[in-house]
C-alpha cells in the first residue's frame, strides 16, 4: 500500500485532492495530511474522510517551516509520494505581509525537500510532486500563452516565493537526482475555496448583501479551471509524468473578471429567486491591486499530448456546481470566517 504525504490538505485544493484520492481508491491508500491550519486551513473540509477512513487517513498539525517536526512525520510514516500543496496562496496578502510567504513557500519547501532527500536516499519508486502556479511566468498582454518553456518573471511576493520554490525543487532533481515533477496551474474555483479569492468573495458578499469589490476596471483576464479537473491532472502527472518534468495545467477558459462577476450575479439571482439585476446593483469598482497582472493564459498541449489528459468540467457546469456547493454548505463558510477573516476584510478593503 502506498503512503502519500499531502501537505496543505486542509486548504482548498488539498482537501479536494484528498477527496479525489479516496474516491479513486480509498481502501488501498494511506494518506497523511500535514497542515499547520493557518486561517486558510479548515479540518471540517475533511471530516467525512476521517470518519469513513479512520485507518487510511491521518492528520498531522505541523508547520512545514519547522524542520524537526517534519522530520518526525517522515520517520513515522515513511511516505512513498509527497504531494506539496501547503503554501501561503493569496496575492493580496503577500502585498500586505510577505514574510509568511518566504517562511512557508520557500523555507517550508526547502525543509520538505531535505526530508525527502534524507529518507529517500536509497529508495526507488518515490516521487515529490510540487504544486505551483502560472503566476511564476508573470503577466501576458492580450496575446500569447504561457508554455512550460516560458521564462520565469514573477511580479508579486506570492509568485516570487512560488518561483523560488519551483527552482529549489528543480535543483534537487538536477543536483541530487530526487525524483520530482512540477505542475504550474491557472486559477482554480470550486468547493472549499476560502472567501478571499474572487469567486467565493463574490458569493459570500452576495449572501450577505454586501458590495462586490471589483479591482480596477474588472478587465483583467484569468484562465479558470474547475478544481476537480486540477486534481485529476495532478494525479495523471503523478502516475504517468516523466521525472524531472514540468507540466502546465489550465482551463482553456479565459474570462475577464467583470464577466465572471456578472455571471455569478445572474446565477445567484436565479438560485435565490431574486430579481435578475438585484446582485448586479452591488458591484462596486475599487482601487486596483498594485502591480496587478493583466492576463494569464495557459497552453497545456504537453499534458494533453504526452500524458493523454482531457478536461472534463466546463465553466457553465463548474460554476453552477460551485454555487450550489456554497449554498448547501453555509456552515462551512461560517466556520471559516473567524476573527482573523474579519480583520483581513477590514484591512484589505477599507482603504480602497
Ligand atoms: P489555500 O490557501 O486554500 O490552502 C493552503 C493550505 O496550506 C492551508 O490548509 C494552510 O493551513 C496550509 N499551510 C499554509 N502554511 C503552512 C505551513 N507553514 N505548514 C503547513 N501547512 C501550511 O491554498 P490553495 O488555493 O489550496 O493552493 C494550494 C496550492 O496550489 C498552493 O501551493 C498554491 O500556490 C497552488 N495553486 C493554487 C491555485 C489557486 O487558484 N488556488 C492555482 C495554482 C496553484
Ligand atoms: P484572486 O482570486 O485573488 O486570484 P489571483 O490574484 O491569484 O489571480 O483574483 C482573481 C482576479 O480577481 C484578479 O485579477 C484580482 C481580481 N479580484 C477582484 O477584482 N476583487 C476581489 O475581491 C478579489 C479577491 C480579486
Amino acid at each position: 500500500m502506498k503512503t502519500l504525504l499531502v501537505t496543505g490538505g486542509a486548504g482548498f485544493i488539498g482537501s479536494n485532492f484528498i477527496h479525489y484520492l479516496f474516491s479513486l481508491n480509498g481502501e488501498n491508500l494511506n494518506v497523511v495530511n500535514v497542515d499547520k491550519l493557518t486561517y486558510a486551513g479548515n479540518p471540517l473540509s475533511l471530516n467525512d474522510i476521517s470518519n469513513r477512513f479512520p485507518e487510511n487517513y491521518h492528520f498531522e498539525k505541523v508547520d512545514i517551516a519547522d524542520y524537526d517536526s517534519l522530520d518526525k512525520v517522515f520517520m513515522r510514516y515513511n511516505p512513498d509520494i509527497v504531494v506539496h500543496f501547503a503554501a501561503e496562496s493569496h496575492v493580496d496578502r503577500s502585498i500586505t505581509g510577505p514574510k509568511e510567504f518566504i517562511d512557508t513557500n520557500i523555507n517550508g519547501t526547502f525543509n520538505l525537500l531535505e526530508c525527502a532527500r534524507k529518507y529517500w536516499n536509497d529508495k526507488k519508486d518515490v516521487l515529490f510532486h510540487h504544486v505551483s502556479t502560472d503566476e511564476v511566468y508573470g503577466s501576458l498582454t492580450d496575446e500569447g500563452f504561457f508554455y512550460e518553456t516560458t521564462a520565469y518573471d514573477p511580479h508579486s511576493p506570492y509568485s516570487a516565493s512560488k518561483a523560488s520554490s519551483d527552482h529549489l525543487v528543480s535543483a534537487y532533481y538536477h543536483t541530487y537526482g530526487l525524483p520530482v515533477t512540477i505542475s504550474n496551474c491557472s486559477n482554480n474555483y470550486g468547493p472549499y475555496q476560502f472567501p478571499e479569492k474572487l469567486i467565493p468573495v463574490m458569493i459570500n458578499n452576495m449572501l450577505e448583501s454586501k458590495p462586490l469589490p471589483v479591482y480596477g476596471k474588472g478587465l483583467n483576464v484569468r484562465d479558470w479551471l474547475y478544481v476537480e479537473d486540477h486534481c485529476r491532472a495532478i494525479w495523471t502527472i503523478i502516475t504517468k509524468g516523466k521525472r524531472g518534468e514540468t507540466y502546465n495545467i489550465g482551463g482553456e477558459n479565459e474570462i475577464k473578471n467583470i464577466d465572471i462577476v456578472n455571471t455569478l450575479c445572474e446565477l445567484m439571482a436565479e438560485e435565490m429567486n431574486e430579481e435578475k439585476e438585484y446582485f448586479k446593483n452591488l458591484i462596486t469598482y475599487v482601487k486596483d491591486r498594485p502591480g496587478h497582472d493583466w492576463r494569464y493564459a495557459i497552453n497545456m498541449d504537453k499534458l494533453k499530448t504526452e500524458l493523454g489528459f482531457e478536461l472534463s468540467v466546463d465553466f457553465a457546469e463548474g460554476i453552477r456546481r460551485t454555487i450550489k456547493w456554497y449554498l448547501a454548505n453555509k456552515a462551512w463558510m461560517d466556520n471559516i470566517k473567524s476573527g482573523e477573516y474579519l480583520t483581513w476584510i477590514e484591512t484589505n478593503y477599507s482603504n480602497r
